[in-house]
């Protein structure tokens, strides 16, 4: 017989206690006994006090909303999407998005985006040099040479003004100097989170400025349909309304053109597992070191939108449509992730255990003349809303 060290034994305790406390994230939460409402473990969890903090003389809190299919937690600490509860085939409750369970721990991260809202540029702008109206802008790069996400101080990290309207509803604001991170203009901005009748977590941004300026804000939630920290992502199915993406350079910068994606890898039009051939030899899949690339939407309609992708977690059955105003949307499949951070369901971020659906105006675009122009001008109102609807399967 073989012997078990006393090591081993203290790893698969921990392993057990590990895969015990992700199975009590997802018990079923809603009481048989008519006016009794028991709480999800993750609701108790993340404990608003957990959140509770001034960060440059402003509070910090995580605010909980909720109607008869969905809740979800935000912190107006970059306005992020802390944990979205949606049930599974069985009917429990299953926290698909990642974050941590204090505000310490988003401070401290080794990744800055968990859920975050981007801006004032989602993604790159190449070397962080663009011009305007004649004038050139350099916003502070800080991915290499590039600016990623808005430059170093990102919207992520603003403590935005936080109003809840009601049960299901969350308005945050927050008024970006002029030349923040090096963007010309005051931009007042606006972001309404809503759960809506038809379960589906609903983002609409609007903007103003008083100079012209380039926006382009997304949401960068990453999900695991199976539930935050139960594993690879790989055997999820993707399905994405686009015959085209934005082929990248080895720094991830568009080269400008738009490719068919018909016999490539990144064919998605036709529903398949996301690691069915994120192996195969490709120069695109070796510069993103996996999916990390922006998909140009077809223009799917439904209600209005574009609808731009639809993914189904393989264990859960955790269904999510992703609709926008937008006409890109990147597609990043935890690359990444290194085992860097604990999660708030206690599992370790590992490697591509989550995706994240960026919907968004193409990366670089200030420097692309012909990708679809993301310059707002004084006078202007930019204006788009994005969906993650979910269902079963
Ligand atoms: C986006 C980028 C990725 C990565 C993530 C955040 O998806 O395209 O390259 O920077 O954000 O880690």
């Amino acid at each position: 017989m073989k012997r078990i060290k006393c090591s081993q034994i203290l790893v698969m305790s921990a392993l057990l206690a590990m895969s015990a406390c992700r199975d009590v994230n997802k018990k079923a939460i809603i009481s048989e006994t008519a006016g009794t409402y028991i709480k999800t473990p993750m609701e108790s969890t993340l404990q608003p006090t957990n959140f509770d903090t001034i960060i440059d003389g402003k509070a910090v809190k995580l605010f909980w909303l909720e109607n008869k299919d969905l809740k979800m937690a935000i912190t107006n600490y970059g306005g992020r999407i802390v944990a979205i509860l949606t049930p599974n085939k069985d009917g429990n409750y299953v926290d698909v998005s990642i974050g941590y369970s204090n505000i310490k721990d988003y401070l401290e991260s080794a990744e800055s985006y968990f859920g975050a809202t981007v801006g004032r540029v989602g993604n790159r702008i190449a070397k962080g040099k663009f011009s305007l109206d004649g004038t050139e802008y350099s916003v502070v790069p800080n991915n290499n040479e590039n600016a990623l996400h808005g430059g170093e101080n990102g919207f992520q990290d603003k403590v935005w003004e936080a109003e809840q309207p009601d049960t299901k509803t969350l308005i945050l604001r927050y008024t970006s100097p002029d030349m923040e991170e090096g963007f010309p203009g005051n931009l007042t901005v606006k972001v309404t989170y809503s759960l809506t009748d038809t379960r589906a977590v609903r983002m609409e941004y609007e903007a103003t400025t008083d100079k012209p300026t380039v926006v382009n804000l997304t949401n960068h939630t990453y999900f695991n349909l199976n539930g935050e920290g139960s594993g690879s992502i790989l055997n999820h199915s993707l399905q994405l309304n686009a015959d085209q993406f934005t082929p990248v350079d080895q720094e991830l910068i568009p080269t400008g053109e738009l490719k068919d994606v018909l016999g490539t890898p990144f064919d998605f039009n036709k529903a398949h597992a996301i690691g069915e051939y994120i192996e195969q030899e490709d120069q695109q899949l070796a510069y993103g070191g996996g999916y990390d690339h922006n998909f140009v939407l077809n223009g799917t309609k439904s209600y209005g939108m574009n609808h731009a992708a639809t993914v189904i977690g393989d264990k859960s059955g955790i269904v999510m449509d992703v609709y926008t105003q937008e006409p890109g949307v990147q597609f990043y499949c935890g690359n990444f992730m290194a085992s860097e951070n604990t999660l708030k369901s206690g599992a370790k971020d590992d490697y591509r255990t989550a995706f994240c659906l960026e919907t968004q105006h193409y990366p670089d675009s200030p420097n692309q003349p012909d990708f679809p122009s993301i310059t707002l001008r004084p006078g202007e109102v930019y204006h788009t809303v994005s969906e993650y609807k979910f269902s079963i399967k």
